[in-house]
């Protein structure tokens, strides 16, 4: 079963052209500690949504363990930037 539930941390109300609307920051759940997920700064960094949203930008199907260890660590360990480490995304 699928655990998550976006809880929103912030609210984003400026709804710029093209984008629905989506927290600031979302909190992702997980038995290991939460992880708090900078999705605006990621949506003005990468610019491309499909980064994260193969198909249409919204809720992600496959988020979990083995989606986002190799989409969130595998971008971050090419690029040398962003957190690698257990601890630097999963916050108690
Ligand atoms: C680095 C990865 C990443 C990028 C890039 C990204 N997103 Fe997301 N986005 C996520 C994750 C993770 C979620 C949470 C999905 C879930 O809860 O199922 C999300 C959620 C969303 C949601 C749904 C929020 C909700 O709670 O319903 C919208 C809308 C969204 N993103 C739009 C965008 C748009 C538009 C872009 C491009 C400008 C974008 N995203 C770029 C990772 C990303
Ligand atoms: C780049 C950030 C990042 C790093 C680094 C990372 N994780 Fe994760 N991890 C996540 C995300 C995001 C999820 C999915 C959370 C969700 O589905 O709500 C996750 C999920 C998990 C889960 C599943 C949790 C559950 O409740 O089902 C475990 C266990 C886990 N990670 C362990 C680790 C361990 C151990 C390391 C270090 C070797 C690690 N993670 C490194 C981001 C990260
Ligand atoms: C395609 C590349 C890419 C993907 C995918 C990606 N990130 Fe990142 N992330 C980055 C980069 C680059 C940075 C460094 C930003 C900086 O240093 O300014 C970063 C930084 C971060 C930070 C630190 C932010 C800060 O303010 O210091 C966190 C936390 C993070 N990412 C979590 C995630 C999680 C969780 C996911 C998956 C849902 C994810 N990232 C997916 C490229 C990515």
């Amino acid at each position: 079963m699928k655990k998550i539930s976006a809880v929103v941390a912030m609210f984003a109300v400026t709804a710029f052209a093209g984008a629905a609307l989506a927290a600031d920051v979302i909190e992702l759940p997980a038995s290991m500690g939460k992880v708090s997920f900078p999705h605006k700064k990621h949506q003005e960094l990468l610019k491309d949504c499909k980064k994260c949203h193969e198909k249409a930008p919204g809720k992600i199907a496959e988020l979990g363990k083995d989606w986002a260890h190799k989409t969130c660590k595998g971008c971050h360990t090419e690029m040398k930037k962003g957190p690698v480490g257990c601890k630097d995304c999963h916050k108690k």
